[in-house]
């Protein structure tokens, strides 16, 4: 079956952001000029997806409405001969978006079991709004390749260095089936790094088969007594086979505030407007944390 639909939970109270995500969802926050998640819905745009399902809840509105047409705003730029802003402001609103309301933040488990209806028995991908990823294919268009020849769930995974295990899910790898193409034997939470089977984190893309509702409803509060997907993820390698695919493109974590300003520095040193400042600007800070030494007269 076609992998068609995929699922954006957003429904998380983004505390590390706190006091700007009290009232403002940490989906909304902008890479220079354009919020997290649109990068999130333009991948699976691009990689085929026709249906997208976003888990909200309680005070994400913003998102709502971000997707939706601004007929007031779209005729003031029209009228001012803004076309540029205006194609911007136009591309957002014409996409197949469906949205559901996750009512207690009780897990990324629990967000993605609301989409149970939605997603109607078909292999599905899950997408974090956390993770901003780069390569010549996007990610998740890898992820729906692999399904093609698999059918089996594949989650991404990347290579972090050994003393970062510890700040991931990491997988312990039966073999390498195909380059870059894992069978997975176990998934071991935030190991110490003596701990950890390999160095294969898993990021923010899931390709699942339907079955992982069932799983998902039966499954226990785990880690912080939240609903945790992984592992549901893990039940359901004891009954069918469960795959990870290497991703080894650029990936921005944009979840925690030093990866969030790393990543506008990035986007922003790309950005035609103001790459020539930023750039300047840089060096000019690069030069006050360690000014050149003095040269003796
Ligand atoms: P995170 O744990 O990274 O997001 O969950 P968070 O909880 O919003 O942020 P922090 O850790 O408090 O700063 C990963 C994704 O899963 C969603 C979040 O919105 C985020 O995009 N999520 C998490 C839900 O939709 N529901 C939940 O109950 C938990």
């Amino acid at each position: 079956m076609k992998v068609r639909k995929a699922v954006i939970p957003a429904a998380g109270l983004g505390t590390r952001f706190l006091p700007a995500t009290k009232a403002m969802p940490k989906e909304m926050l902008p890479i220079i000029d354009r919020p997290t998640i649109e990068f999130i819905v333009k991948e699976a745009i691009d990689s085929g997806i026709e249906d997208i399902l976003i888990v909200t809840g309680k005070g994400k509105q913003p998102i709502e409405n971000h997707f939706d047409s601004n007929p007031e705003l779209e005729a003031n730029l029209k009228e001012k001969g803004k076309s540029h802003l205006l194609k911007l402001v136009q591309e957002t609103t014409n996409i197949n978006l469906f949205f559901i309301r996750q009512p207690h933040p009780n897990g990324l488990g629990d967000a993605v079991l609301r989409a149970r209806d939605f997603i109607d028995n078909e292999p599905f991908v899950v997408m974090l709004g956390d993770d901003l990823m780069r390569d010549k294919v996007p990610l998740t268009k890898q992820l729906i390749d692999r399904y093609d020849k698999t059918h089996a769930s594949t989650l991404a995974v990347m290579r972090v260095p050994h003393a970062k295990t510890k700040d991931y899910g990491i997988i312990e790898p039966i073999s390498e089936l195909d380059h870059g193409l894992y069978d997975v034997k176990s998934f071991v939470e935030k190991p110490a790094p003596k701990d950890a089977p390999s160095e294969l984190a898993i990021i923010g893309r899931y390709l699942l088969t339907p079955e992982i509702f069932d799983l998902l409803e039966t499954q226990k509060p785990g880690k912080d007594h939240e609903i945790q997907l992984t592992d549901a993820i893990d039940r359901l390698n004891a009954t069918q086979r469960v795959f990870a695919h290497e991703f080894t493109g650029e990936r921005f974590d944009v979840g925690n505030k030093f990866g969030y300003l790393k990543t506008a520095i990035q986007f922003g040193l790309e950005n035609p407007e103001i790459k020539d400042d930023l750039t300047k600007y840089l060096k000019e800070v690069g030069e006050r944390l360690e000014p050149k030494p003095q040269q003796k007269k």
